[in-house]
């Protein structure tokens, strides 16, 4: 039965969904300190549960919102106008530019997810390369793979034997893989940074951005920056949003950000792209048929996203706290472990140097060892799946409940100091 379907749907069943298949594993068998003791502590999804207390209370409050008949109808399919607005006058505030992003500018679907792949769309034709630093959140292969059928194209950046900064930006490094892409003959449309990086939690300087920023001017080349946990940053530095820096390029020049993480709503499927190209922002208007973000779910977002009291003095406060809590306790409990990490200052996950689990370093070993900790009772996420450039690096997501990351750590523990 193997060509029934198309080479397109034959080529994307042959990504591999590693994710998403043990989500759903450790979804049906979730840790509960009362009702499953025995469960799996998710540790490896990154999912932001910090404030859900927060969250019930006011989703409960707007329910009743959508009892509208704009709930029931057609709509603007690329986002309502006065959400594009409230969103762009959020992050004009929460970015610190000099005004708020305009909404003509702006197309909401539904996910960040979505937006990765209606630009690999919009940017490159089939095989078509797309540079991305790694390692980094491993879905962008999927996004701009599996429909788009762009090329994903890793540049290593995290370094062995570092300076000081394991995940120090390296233009010289994109340099040399731009120039390694096209000799061998791909043709390479963009690039793409998560700037905080997920899952190092690195925040690139503005130096660093502006270096980008020109060397994809002077290629002729898309720049992508999601910045989806900009509002998540721990420590300092500050946070500095590609919409802050001086832009060569505003045409191929694109943003992107989402409710997913720095407001906990990834059930909510909502993710945006602001680019000054307004070819661009047509076309992924036209796609926005095919995954724009449902009427109910807009009004509460936008009750949300204009209530700038609730979100400054109750939201926010509560996560930095709480965020900040659950990391100290991430990192005492590491080091009480004796398991180095990356030192992030942004994103909900910790970033570990597992390698002394694994005597000869290989890709296999640390498949055991993510099994080994599967079975002992948590999943965290290996480092293969974000395209680490060494085995036996993991993704420990902290923004989950405190008593999971505490029975987490535990777990962790037992299984590292069985041998
Ligand atoms: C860097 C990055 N971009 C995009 C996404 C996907 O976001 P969304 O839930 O909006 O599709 C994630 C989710 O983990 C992410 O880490």
């Amino acid at each position: 039965m193997a060509d029934v379907l198309s080479k397109r749907a034959d080529r994307t069943l042959n990504i591999p969904e590693f994710l998403v298949h043990y989500l759903l594993e450790v979804s049906a068998n979730s840790f509960h300190p009362a009702d499953n003791p025995s469960g799996i502590v998710n540790l490896g999804t990154i999912e932001n549960k910090t404030c859900e207390d927060i969250w019930l209370k006011k989703v409960e409050d707007l329910t009743p919102l959508i009892a509208d008949k704009s709930s029931l109808y057609y709509y603007n399919l690329s986002g309502f106008e006065t959400l594009r607005q409230n969103i762009g006058k959020f992050l004009g505030t929460k970015l610190k530019l000099p005004e708020p992003l305009d909404p003509q500018k702006i197309v909401l679907l539904d996910g960040v997810t979505a937006v990765l792949n209606a630009v690999a769309l919009a940017i490159a034709d089939e095989g078509d390369a797309i540079l991305c630093p790694i390692p980094t959140y491993g879905r962008i292969l999927n996004d701009i793979e599996e429909v788009a059928s762009a090329r994903f194209y890793k540049v290593p950046m995290f370094q062995e034997c570092d300076t000081g900064d394991a995940a120090e930006f390296r233009i010289d490094v994109i340099e040399k893989y731009y120039e390694k892409a096209v000799n061998e003959g791909r043709n390479v449309k963009g690039l793409i940074l998560c700037n905080p990086q997920n899952p190092t939690g690195k925040v690139y300087s503005q130096n660093d951005i502006s270096c980008l920023l020109d060397f994809c001017a002077r290629k002729g080349i898309h720049i992508v920056v999601d910045e989806i946990y900009a509002l998540s940053c721990y420590d300092k530095p500050e946070f500095i949003s590609v919409l802050q820096c001086n832009i060569p390029d505003p045409a191929r020049t694109h943003f992107l950000w989402g409710f997913s993480k720095d407001l906990s709503l990834s059930g909510f499927r909502c993710g945006m792209i602001y680019s000054e190209s307004t070819r661009l922002i047509d076309y992924i208007r036209k796609v926005s048929f095919f995954c724009s973000v449902p009427a109910p779910v807009q009004i509460i977002l936008n009750a949300i996203i204009s209530d700038s009291e609730w979100l400054d003095t109750v939201y926010f406060p509560t996560y930095q706290k709480r965020m900040r809590e659950n990391f100290e306790i991430a990192c005492r409990g590491l080091e009480a472990i004796g398991v180095p990490f990356y030192r992030g200052t942004a994103g909900s996950y910790i970033w570990m140097d597992l390698t002394k689990f694994l005597p000869s370093k290989t890709n296999e070993e640390e498949l055991a060892l993510f099994h080994k900790l599967l079975l002992g009772g948590v999943y965290l996420c290996p480092g293969k799946e974000m395209f680490s450039p060494y085995a036996g690096w993991f993704r420990f997501t902290f923004t989950t409940y405190k008593d999971h990351v505490i029975e987490g750590l535990k777990r962790m523990e037992k299984v590292l100091t069985s041998n």
